[in-house]
């Protein structure tokens, strides 16, 4: 979530690199194996994601230095074909790429604009497991995104942190860079001694070797790539066990006094979550607080959501409830992101409901009146149909995707509204889903037809009528 709104400027750049036609020009090989596409066809982001195999693990090795702000990496990814594939590609921005293997062999490699392409010595058969690794070094990028923030690689004043929705992801390891396909991730990162790396998932060893510490990360439920982060830095942790779960909060130093309440927050969200959206997805829960002023919005990075700031309970609210919504139940494409950011939207609404605040009509009213201090530019367009890249993070997709949430528990009732929104996070824990299946799924569950509620306030085009 950004504290403000941030202009929608349209990087002419990135949109060219990001929205050209998919398919590639190898010929096709033997067997019936064609080149895989370099898209999978989502209408926002035609060139993120790639066709033709489905990534179960990513392993990534990297180390990186702060003064040369160098990074070195072999990203080892294992993956199943979905068709015949004579060259596949990755979606890779910035960096050399020194070396690349398909199954143990050396793949040729083609560099064209953001998509790395894998010729594999032999053709893979459809349904086949293979991996593939790829040895690459350089100065990584931050991205520019179509809206005009910024993500990638990041450096902070004692290090670095690489994140980024929709698209960061690339700018620091090569990967199937679109939310529909989810893999575990095995994190490792080697740093200047004094300095620690914090990512995703459970930290399974900590090894210092003369001048150098190594921190490893495991994340065992599927994750979507653009819920990945390594943030680089000094940190003090605090690592607690909340009901069960391990909880590891990191603050960078300078924001220790601002943040002095952020760890017990932090379980106390996760408390409320759990028995507002049903239990908690994850191993192990957390935060990252570090200091980059230079970045307008927190990201509910999987596990442990990331804040440039020191947040305030109802942005932990807000990151947090990503974890059910977005991290677990993922868009399937990027037009279905006000599922992620409606309902997280919706949780800061409940929290302050439910903590002497507002009530949630109220807060409706404010939207609808434009009172609040997020609802600019909510009639915009409708929030299950962004215009255009550069729109996907725009207020409709927040504040009128949780007045659609509004509208539905006001119709259906509390009892059938809390029943939908667990049985949406339990039937699509840790897979896909998108608007249709949620359209579907209130229905059965209300049993009332929602049709006109859905058009007029998830699809219209224009303000609807003071209801
Ligand atoms: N999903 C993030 C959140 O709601 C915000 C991401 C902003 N990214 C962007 N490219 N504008 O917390
Ligand atoms: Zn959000």
């Amino acid at each position: 979530r950004r504290p403000c709104v941030v202009s929608t400027v349209l990087l002419l750049a990135l949109s060219a690199a990001c929205t050209g036609a998919s398919g590639s020009e190898a010929p096709p090989g033997a067997h019936g194996a064609k080149p895989g596409a370099a898209g999978v066809g989502d209408r926002l982001f035609p060139k993120m994601g790639n066709g033709g195999y489905d990534v179960t693990d990513y392993r990534l090795k990297l180390d990186y230095t702060r003064r040369s702000k160098h990074l070195k990496g072999t990203a080892t990814i294992t993956a199943r074909a979905t068709s015949a594939l004579s060259s596949f590609h990755l979606d890779f921005a910035g960096l050399h790429v020194r070396k690349a293997t398909v199954n143990g062999r050396t793949a040729e490699t083609k560099r064209q604009g953001t998509e790395l392409v894998l010729t594999p010595a032999a053709d893979l058969p459809k349904g086949r497991a293979f991996t593939t690794t790829v040895v690459y070094d350089g100065k990584p990028k931050t991205i520019k995104d179509p809206d005009g923030s910024e993500e990638g690689w990041i450096t902070t004043d004692d290090g670095a942190v690489g994140l980024g929705e929709p698209t960061g992801s690339m700018a620091w390891f090569p990967g199937n860079h679109h939310p529909s396909d989810k893999a575990r991730y095995d994190i490792t990162m080697t740093v200047p001694k004094g300095l620690s790396a914090v990512s995703n998932g459970e930290l399974k060893q900590r090894r210092t070797n003369g001048s150098r510490t190594t921190f490893r990360w495991h994340s065992g439920e599927p994750m979507a790539s653009y819920l990945a982060t390594v943030a680089i830095g000094r940190f003090d942790v605090h690592k607690t066990t909340h009901g069960g779960l391990p909880q590891y909060v990191a603050v960078d130093p300078h924001l220790a006094g601002q943040s002095t309440k952020v760890p017990d927050q932090v379980g106390e969200v996760i408390d409320w979550e759990n028995k507002t959206f049903g239990r908690y997805p994850f191993s192990s829960t957390g935060a990252i607080v570090d200091r980059l002023s230079g970045l307008g919005y927190a990201l509910e990075t999987q596990t442990k959501p990331y804040f440039p700031f020191a947040p305030d309970e109802i942005l932990l609210v807000h990151e947090l409830a990503h974890q059910w919504f977005g991290n677990s139940v993922t868009p399937r494409t990027w037009k279905d992101m006000w599922l992620n950011e409606g309902f997280a939207t919706y949780a800061e609404w409940l929290w302050e409901e439910q903590h002497d605040g507002r009530s949630t009509d109220r807060t409706f009213r404010d939207f609808y009146d434009g009172t609040d201090d997020e609802s600019d530019g909510i009639w915009d367009f409708p929030p299950a149909d962004p215009p255009s890249a550069a729109r996907v993070s725009d207020s409709p997709v927040y504040g009128r995707g949780a007045m659609v949430l509004h509208k539905l528990r006001r119709a259906v009732g509390d009892k059938a509204f809390f029943t939908i929104v667990r049985t949406w996070v339990k039937e699509h824990r840790h897979g896909n889903a998108d608007t249709k299946q949620f359209i579907a799924l209130s229905e059965r569950i209300s049993g009332k037809d929602l049709t006109k509620l859905y058009d007029v306030w998830l699809f219209g085009k224009d303000k609807p009528a003071k209801p």
